[in-house]
């Protein structure tokens, strides 16, 4: 439940990133070791990769943002049904179970809310890599009696899933793998360091053309994930939409390129230094006139949806073209709902800037367009609930504590109603269990003023220091 038009000041850390944590958590089942991995964001998406993990007989262990993998005594070679329902990316598991196990089992995932999702481009790699595939109703069954032997693959779409699973299959196949067309994710690379750490030889990870030497065993490795560059954009956007000032600490601003030069367009001013990004922004946004998602390092798909949301209240008329998922505008029906003035042409959203939004019911269509209901419910006038948490609760590691800690009036209540006092320690689900969607109940935390001001005071002194690294640097 929030109530906008806060203004949101501070300094955040976001937690380690979602879509590299499932990769190489994944990848952990290929190592016959233990391999430990910190800032692993507490993320019910998580819960999931480890529940398979589990399932596939690796023993899992988490103190906080780490996560310990013993994977010694894996010994199943299947992607339960259930779990590739509940997450359809569990698709990254393939490579590294049937480089592990030379078999690999699973149902083919189904669609979800931003498109079909299909898996053609991961089955034709494994089947390059010596893979024999067999259809089953709806169920995959791969079998590599011999191993995986290294090929030449080229992917007719730079997908990030693909390429995750090429890399990793590739590690333990016999030979050399030259894989072009690659996608360039940071996600990519931190992959390769977390291989590289276990022994592999992966070359080339971040550009178009990785080439990945098989080595018979990996050994267990620890790895710090990067920082989520979606949730550090995330925030950066919500601060834009309340004429808030904001510093998002210990980031790579490297990775937030595309978002950079939009922010100012918007009016915003940027300033980059370090491992730091802060934003300052203007009483009234302006408009973005054309932002196309593209394969990093373009604009990402993943902050499409927030950005809609800041733009539905920037002077004058934006568009978005959404050039990576087929239907991923379901959160422009729900911005209407707050007086946005929105239109969608298959690929092209078109929103037109209003004066103000209008706090009202409303439910998340996903996990992204979720957070972009949340921006909209900031900014708007009154009050606003977001029903359908859970889809946050994927990507997002305790939203409700992070924009509290900036000035938002923003309280996660169960659905009976109830609320509970939480701390940050119990933020996230515990050990192994998503968070159900009856979400835990915050009491409202008022910012205390002072404590607001001494970190806008810190962020004044900071962003003075570093006032002469001009955002087109990042
Ligand atoms: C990853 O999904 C991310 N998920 C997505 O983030 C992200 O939006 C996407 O990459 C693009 O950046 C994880 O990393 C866990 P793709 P992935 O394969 O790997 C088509 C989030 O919000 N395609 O690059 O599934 C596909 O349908 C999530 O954190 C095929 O046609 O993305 C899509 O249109 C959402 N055949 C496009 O390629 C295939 O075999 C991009 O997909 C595979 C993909």
């Amino acid at each position: 439940m929030i109530r906008g038009q806060k203004r949101l000041n501070g300094e955040i850390e976001v937690h380690g990133s979602k879509n590299s944590a499932l990769p190489i958590l994944a990848a952990s089942a290929l190592v016959n070791g233990v391999s430990e991995i910190h800032n692993c964001p507490r993320l019910s998406d998580v819960d999931a990769a480890i529940r398979i993990l589990e399932h596939l007989g690796c023993k899992v262990a988490r103190d906080g943002h780490t996560v310990t993998v013993d994977s010694t005594s894996m010994h199943a070679f299947d992607i339960p049904d259930d779990l590739m329902r509940e997450m359809r990316s569990s698709v990254v598991f393939l490579g590294a179970i049937l480089g592990r196990t030379g078999q690999a089992r699973l149902s083919t995932p189904g669609g979800c809310e931003i498109g079909l999702r299909p898996i053609d481009l991961h089955i034709s790699a494994m089947e390059q890599l010596g893979a024999v595939l067999t259809e089953g109703a709806s169920r995959l069954t791969f079998t590599a009696p011999q191993g995986l032997t290294g090929a030449r693959i080229t992917l007719t779409f730079p997908s990030v899933g693909a390429t995750e699973n090429i890399i990793i299959a590739a590690a333990t196949a016999k030979g050399r793998t030259v894989l072009t067309n690659a996608a360039r994710e940071p996600e990519i690379s931190d992959l390769a360091d977390f291989l590289n750490g276990c022994g592999a030889h992966i070359h080339g990870a971040g550009d178009s053309t990785v080439t990945i030497d098989g080595t018979p065993h990996l050994t267990g490795t620890t790895h710090t994930v990067i920082p989520d560059r979606i949730a550090a954009s995330t925030y950066l956007l919500a601060a834009a939409m309340t004429q808030g000032r904001i510093c998002v600490r210990e980031i790579v601003p490297a990775h937030l390129g595309a978002l950079l030069p939009v922010l100012t367009e918007s009016g915003c001013d940027i300033t980059v230094s370090g491992r730091w990004i802060c934003l300052s922004a203007p009483p009234r946004l302006r408009r973005v006139k054309m932002t196309r998602t593209m394969p990093y390092p373009g604009f990402p798909t993943d902050v499409q949806a927030p950005l809609s949301a800041m733009l539905t209240i920037a002077d004058g008329t934006s568009v978005i073209v959404e050039n990576i998922f087929e239907s991923r505008y379901k959160h422009a029906a729900e911005l209407l709902r707050f007086g946005a003035k929105i239109s969608v042409e298959g690929r092209m959203e078109v929103i037109e800037g209003v004066p103000y939004l209008t706090g009202t019911q409303t439910v998340a269509p996903d996990l992204r367009g979720g957070f972009a209901l949340i921006l909209a419910g900031l900014a708007a006038r009154g009050e606003t609930t977001v029903r359908g948490v859970e889809h946050i609760d994927r990507g997002y590691e305790a939203p409700e504590l992070i924009l509290q800690s900036l000035g938002a009036d923003v309280k996660r209540i169960m659905e009976n109603g109830t609320a509970e006092q939480r701390n940050s320690e119990s933020a996230a689900a515990p050990q192994g269990s998503a968070p159900t969607d009856e979400s835990h109940a915050v009491a409202v935390t008022p910012v205390d003023e002072s404590h607001a001001d001494a970190v806008a005071a810190a962020d004044e002194s900071h962003a003075d220091t570093s006032a002469d690294t001009p955002a087109h640097d990042a």
